[in-house]
């Protein structure tokens, strides 16, 4: 059974579990590195500080109980868009629907808080998530997104009308 799980700041350590895992599965897919939240950077304040943000929804999803995905809504920096960040779906649960649900659950909170637009950033060679966005409505802006530590490429910059959900 598939379940998605609303957080707060006091389960941190259930989110740090994830997003370690994340970092290190997956460094290709974030421009946040494992270094930078490890060591000195992995401390309790900080990862209550990142389930803090104002008007965020930090999800996880469990399957048959296990945490093994989880995302967040943000904010947009426009009064009416959100923005998806921190997708991971742990390899062993992936191909089943469970970013499938976090896209949707995302979806739903951003409509229910008046978002028009939810937008995303994707690294250009991640096929699998663009794919993922590409099934769930999401077009490219064509705007620039975020310029790469190659100083060369940037991320691809996503984005869907909430106006129908
Ligand atoms: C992108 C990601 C979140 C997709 O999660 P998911 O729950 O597997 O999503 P889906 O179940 O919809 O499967 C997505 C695609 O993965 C592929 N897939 C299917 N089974 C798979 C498996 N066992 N293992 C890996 N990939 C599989 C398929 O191409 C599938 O699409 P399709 O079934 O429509 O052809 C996940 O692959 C992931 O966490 N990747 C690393 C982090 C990342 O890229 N995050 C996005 C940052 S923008």
């Amino acid at each position: 059974m598939l379940e998605v799980r609303v957080l707060g700041p006091d389960d941190w350590p259930l989110w740090r579990k994830l997003r370690l895992a994340a970092l290190a599965e997956a460094p290709y897919a974030f421009t946040s590195t494992l270094a930078e939240w490890q060591g000195s950077g992995d401390r309790e304040e900080r990862w209550r500080a990142r389930l803090s943000i104002s008007g965020a929804h930090d999800l996880v999803a469990l399957l048959d109980g296990l945490p093994v995905g989880m995302v967040s809504g943000v904010p947009g920096e426009e009064a009416e868009s959100v923005e998806l960040i921190s997708m991971w779906v742990s390899p062993a649960a992936r191909g089943r629907g469970v970013g499938d649900s976090l896209i949707r659950a995302v979806e739903r909170w951003g409509a229910g808080r008046g978002a028009r637009t939810l937008r995303l950033s994707v690294m250009p060679d991640n096929t699998v998530a663009a794919a993922l966005y590409a099934r769930h409505g999401f077009t490219d802006t064509g705007e620039p997104g975020a310029l790469l530590p190659d100083g060369v490429r940037r991320e691809r910059v996503l984005a869907k009308s909430l106006t129908a959900v």
